[in-house]
């Protein structure tokens, strides 16, 4: 265990992982700009390529498996998760399908949730299939969904905690107890909520995964994968990240860890804001229905309650009265929210999502409440 791993979570954002380089002294994390390292003689560098394929905690032998300021940012996360160990790819969707393909062979079958990212629904509908893996997508809020799927060969039920984009909130230690019971490995994508706002390994999840190009880095300048789990599973990830070719670079993993520290910092701002915000829409006669956790509307507020004591989240999708053409009319009208994909960013970015039923999604970042309300308003000044 790591000195800093009995802390509160703030204080492990900015400590765990890290500390003055034993190396140079440098009090933060340098980039280790570097391919390779080398060795003193022949028989250290044996031991050193054993080591380094064995996963020994901090051998590193080749960038492409490990490097030192990836290391202090497995590290930190292991720490923000409550997990024994974590791994760092280039992005969430290498992520994802390291997770995915780390459990799964051919002939073995996936229960995954029907409100997912696009580009997992590519993997799990298409890629995955293609190389003989059986995969059915159910709504996971009705959990007799997945129980009515399950099948001898079942290996993973794969969800994400808070969905893209209606935002349902998944009754995790229930899926956890029903996986368990019929020994199926529980992974979750926790993308939209961050560990500060929720652990799933805390309850019951065996493996944890997330785009940490959104809320981790924060700052909308890297792109950052993560997985999270047993050393053994991260172990494998790192084998599928290693041959793959699905690792960061040096200078993401820094950019991820000056991100991470402010996490706790950030997600307060963006609760508020997000709830702030929902609240606002739902009174005005223009919007048909917000989704947001926090919202006593909210289909599982009550969850969202128990399993959500740090706050709602930063996501807001809501549904203007009327169709493609007011939707656009709103979103072209405000100024300061940039037209964009992505999410978790400290700025506040606007979604209008013409395939999903004309929703507008906000990912609210940490500006001043009132003048995101003053942007929101041009929109409706404007339909
Ligand atoms: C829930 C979720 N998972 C995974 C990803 C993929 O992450 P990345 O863009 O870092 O590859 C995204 C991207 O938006 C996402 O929203």
């Amino acid at each position: 265990m790591e000195k800093y791993d009995r802390m509160k979570f703030a204080t492990r954002a900015i400590k765990a992982g890290e500390g003055p380089d034993p190396a140079t002294k440098a009090l933060n994390t340098p980039i280790y700009e570097t391919s390779t390292y080398a060795y003193n003689s022949t028989h250290e560098f044996e031991v050193g390529i054993e080591d380094a394929m064995s996963w020994q905690p901090g051998a590193c032998l080749y960038s492409r498996s490990t490097n030192p300021t990836t290391i202090a940012l497995e590290r930190k996360i292991a720490s923000l998760e409550g997990a024994e160990d974590a791994a760092i790819t280039a992005c969430g969707m290498a992520a994802v399908n390291l997770a995915l393909l780390s459990s799964l062979n051919a002939g073995d079958h996936c229960i995954a949730s029907d409100d997912i990212f696009c580009c997992t629904r590519s993997s799990l509908e298409d890629i995955l299939p293609s190389k003989g893996i059986e995969v059915d997508i159910v709504n996971v809020i009705d959990i007799a969904n997945i129980e009515n799927k399950i099948r001898p060969n079942t290996k993973v039920i794969y969800i994400e905690a808070l969905s893209n984009p209606r935002l349902e909130l998944a009754d995790i230690p229930k899926i956890a107890e029903l996986a368990h019971k019929n020994n199926i490995r529980f992974i979750v994508d926790n993308t939209f909520l961050s560990p500060y706002l929720l652990r799933p390994l805390e309850h019951g999840a065996d493996m944890v995964v997330h785009s940490g190009t959104k809320y981790v880095v924060g700052h909308g300048d890297a792109l950052c994968g993560l997985v999270s789990g047993t050393k053994e599973m991260v172990d494998r990830i790192r084998y599928y990240n290693d041959n793959l070719g699905t690792h960061i670079s040096p200078f993401d993993s820094w950019l991820a860890l000056r991100g991470v520290r402010t996490l706790p910092i950030r997600l307060k701002a963006q609760c508020e804001n997000a709830f702030a915000i929902a609240k606002y829409l739902e009174a005005k006669e223009e919007v048909e229905y917000v989704y947001y956790p926090g919202l006593e509307s909210h289909p599982q507020h009550e969850l969202a309650e128990k399993l959500l004591p740090n706050g709602f989240g930063g996501m807001v999708s809501f549904h203007l009265k009327g169709g493609y053409e007011t939707m656009a009319k709103f979103v072209d009208s405000v100024k300061l929210m940039p037209i964009a994909t992505s999410l978790g960013d400290v700025q506040t970015l606007i979604h209008p999502k013409q395939h999903e039923g004309n929703l507008i999604r906000l990912s609210v970042g940490c500006e001043d409440v009132e003048d995101l309300i003053a942007d929101l308003e041009l929109g409706f000044a404007n339909i």
